[in-house]
């Protein structure tokens, strides 16, 4: 399922080094790892930090045949492979808080941003990007802005070495078998490691803020709240616990 491995030691971004390849019509099976990203991107736009050696920098190229729905639930799937990774090495207490963040005892430790190209109707290319703290500073973690964890602290001594080769072999499978099982295959696995589970939190939506109970996800990885007795779908927006 490999293609080819780049190990960088200094990128702008991994996904956009994968992206690159996809644009031309390359790039599955491709996988780029970097010791460091100067300008590492997290979801919403936002910047992800990435300093030398501290962390797990990941992206994957995969090229699916198809239009873009057969894609639906994907990023929440990522999820669950990489909780099944770290399971692997008796991580205690990994959750996901919707749609893709890996939770470890109660914050961040791993976030997933998905890019898309092609053309979305007959072919859709897919950088899967994982960045994954393994030892942040000080200095460099002021930088982030809600609760995170490393894996030093939760998991001493489990090398990046490891985790990278067991996140890649349930990565890639995954990829490989997604057309065929789609998020039917992880919802009931989404739901076991949801960090929220029957919790009220509030979702942001635009500008718009929705406050209800969280009773899980439908069968396209759509989050559902109850509000008010009724319960609603998203499909984007971020969560967050109510109160915090
Ligand atoms: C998030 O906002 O939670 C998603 C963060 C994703 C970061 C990873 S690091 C490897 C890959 N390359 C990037 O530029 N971003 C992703």
């Amino acid at each position: 399922l490999l293609g080819e491995l780049q190990v960088l030691d200094q990128v702008d971004s991994t996904n956009a080094r994968v992206l690159d390849r996809m644009e031309a019509g390359a790039g599955h099976g491709l996988v780029v790892l970097a010791e460091q990203q100067t300008a590492g991107r997290g979801r919403r736009g936002r910047q992800w930090v990435s300093p030398f050696a501290a962390g797990i920098s990941l992206s994957i190229g995969w090229q699916f045949q198809g239009g873009v729905q057969i894609l639906e639930g994907l990023s929440l799937a990522v999820g669950v492979a990489l909780a099944r990774a770290l399971e692997r090495f008796d991580v205690p207490d990994v959750r996901l808080k919707w749609p893709n963040d890996v939770w470890c005892q109660g914050r961040k430790l791993a976030g997933v941003l998905l890019e898309l190209s092609g053309d979305l109707t007959d072919r859709c290319g897919v950088v899967v990007g994982v960045g994954l703290n393994v030892g942040l500073a000080e200095g460099a973690a002021r930088q982030i802005d809600q609760p995170w964890v490393d894996l030093a602290a939760v998991r001493p001594g489990l090398g990046r070495n490891s985790l990278t080769a067991a996140m890649l072999e349930e990565l890639l499978p995954l990829l490989e078998e997604y057309p065929r099982i789609g998020f039917a295959g992880y919802r009931e696995a989404w739901s076991r490691l949801d960090q929220f589970s029957g919790q009220e939190i509030s979702l942001y939506s635009g500008p718009t803020e929705w406050r209800g109970r969280n009773v899980g996800v439908d069968e396209s990885g759509a989050l559902l709240l109850e509000v008010d007795g009724e319960i609603r779908r998203f499909h984007g927006g971020e969560v967050s616990l109510r109160g915090r």
